[in-house]
Parts: structure tokens; sequence; C-alpha cells
């Protein structure tokens, strides 16, 4: 597999488990502590190895491109006034990586948000990650995938994260074997199975590699669930043909596409700074108590 330089991050669906406030605030740019949940993403695509992020975008979201740009009146301003810690942290998120972005005029599905960005990656393997799929890991999670494409010669690449088997129908699960412990060979893929049924409970989770002749596959993709275009569904053409693995990843995934979700992954990781960490006891000690939240 040639080196991966590219991650798509599709980031133009509605967000409507964030309503009100994605009327105005894209949900990848809600904030864990004094971040944006895609700020976590950029950076794990940046600590694998990958050099361009394109995000696939749309209107009303370009919060999110502005905010890994630069921002001359605010660095001018903030040199004057001698700030230099923040300026060097407004810096460094401008530096970050060479940011693309691609509108999806009409949010058609997660495999049309793909197939838009195809002429921004051109001829050779990309990743994709999800914005609300946060993942803190020793070593990146996409870069685990990168290196398990590489070891297994295989084409295509997903997460995966092993679920309680009441929860299969919250996420698409494969079915395959497993060719060593954590890797399988995935031989086909279920939209949200209800448990009875579900092949598995292993869970694809929002991180993948890809080949590009994933778009001609997603060109000739049909709207699947929902009317939309499925990326699941193209992968899944590839997995018929024993060209994708599935890799159980080391790390804690966090959904910050749901609400409790990324209030779990904000106590996470500001209990994870050594500045905040008595702070966030003492709520914690609080909140058990009852003396805030009742
Ligand atoms: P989700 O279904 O989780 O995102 O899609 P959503 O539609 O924005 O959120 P809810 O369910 O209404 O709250 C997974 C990812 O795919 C992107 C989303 O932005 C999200 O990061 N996506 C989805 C697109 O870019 N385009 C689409 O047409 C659909």
């Amino acid at each position: 597999m040639p080196a991966v330089r590219t991650a798509v991050m599709p980031v133009a669906g509605l967000g409507t488990r964030f309503l009100p406030v994605t009327k105005a605030v894209p949900k990848e740019m809600l904030p864990i502590g004094d971040r944006p949940c895609i700020e976590y993403v950029v950076a794990e695509a940046v600590a694998a190895g990958i050099e361009r992020i394109v995000f696939v975008s749309s209107r009303g979201k370009d919060a999110l491109v502005d905010y890994f740009d630069r921002s001359p009146a605010l660095e001018a301003h903030l040199r004057e006034a001698g700030k230099v810690d923040l300026l060097a942290e407004v810096l460094r998120v401008a530096k970050m990586a060479e940011v693309v972005s691609v509108r999806q005029g009409e949010a058609l599905g997660l495999g049309h948000a793909v197939l838009t960005a195809a002429p921004a990656v051109g001829n050779e393997p990309f990743a994709v990650l999800l914005g609300d799929d946060v993942v803190d890991a020793q070593v990146p999670a996409i870069g685990q995938l990168i290196a398990a494409g590489a070891a297994s010669g295989a084409e295509a690449v997903v997460a995966l994260m092993e679920v309680p088997r009441a929860d299969t129908r919250r996420y698409g699960v494969c079915a395959g074997t497993f060719e060593q412990p954590g890797r399988m060979r995935v031989r086909a893929m279920v939209e949200k199975p209800e448990p009875e049924v579900a092949p598995s409970n292993f869970a694809i989770v929002g991180r993948y590699v890809l080949p590009a002749r994933i778009f001609e596959v997603l060109r000739h993709t049909p709207r699947g669930r929902g009317g939309e275009i499925q990326l699941t569904d193209a992968i899944a053409v590839l997995a018929a043909e024993g060209a994708v693995i599935g890799e159980v990843f080391a790390g804690q995934r966090f959904d910050t596409g749901d609400l409790l979700g990324l209030l779990r992954a904000s106590l996470h990781f500001s209990a994870k700074r050594p500045e905040l960490r008595a702070g966030v006891d003492a709520m914690v000690q609080e909140l058990l108590r009852g003396d805030i939240g009742r």
C-alpha cells in the first residue's frame, strides 16, 4: 500500500441530535474543554503522518475551516498585548496541517460526502475520520489502521470496537473471521442490526483506510438506508472480494455526536490535565453529594 497522506473528514451532516445549538454551530466545533472536537481528530491524523486534511463541508460550516486558518488581526492583537503563550497556541492550530475544503451541496449521506472529496484526494489511498468519534490512544487509531493495512496487504481497513450485544442496533456491524487476534477478515457489513440478528458484536467506529477505487464503487452505489448513499454499502462491495480487514484498535473512544458522550469526553480530557484535575474531582464529589444537579 502506498503511503497514506490525505485524510478526508466529512463534516457536512445536519447534526440533528444537537439541535438547537447546531442551527448555528457545527457539531464538530462543540468544545471538549477549550478545544473543538475536530481539533482532537485532526491532531490524531497529523500524529499518524497525514499531511493534508480534506474537509467535506457545507453551508454554515465556515467556522470549522476558519478555525484551522491564520487569523492576522487576532495574531497582531496578541503580539501587541505581549500574550505570547496565547499567540503560540493560535499559531499552533493554524499550522497543524494543510487544509482543503470541498462542499457537499446536499447531505446525501456519508458515502456521498466521501465521493465529493474524490477530486481533492486523487488516485491514492486515503484515510477517513469522522469528527464525532474522538479517540484517546497512545498510538493514533488511524495510524494503527494504516499499519494494519500495510502488514496485511488489505486494500481497505475499518476500525472495530467490541460492543455489548444489546447495542448493535446503534452501529454498523461486521461479519467475518479473525485471522489473528484483533484482526478480522471482513466478509459483510450490516447497518444497525437488532441484537438477535447481528452477525457479531464488533462495531465499526469512524476511522477507515480506503483505496482510491472506492470512488468508482461509490458512483454506482444506490441510495440505501434513509435514502442516503451509505459508505458501508460501498465498503461491503470490497469486503465481498476479501479486500477488507477490521482492526480492533487500542484506545478509548468517545461518541461526541451524542450529548452524554460529549460530556464524558469533556470529563476525560479535563481530568487528564494536571491543572484541572483537582477541580474536576471536587465537582464530581459535589455532584455525588447532590450539591449540584439537583
Ligand atoms: P451522522 O449521521 O453521525 O451525522 O454522520 P449527522 O447527520 O450530522 O448527525 P445527526 O445524526 O443528525 O445528529 C456521520 C458523519 O458524516 C457526516 C457528518 O457530518 C458526520 O461527521 N456526514 C453525514 C456528511 O458529511 N454528509 C452527509 O450527507 C451525512
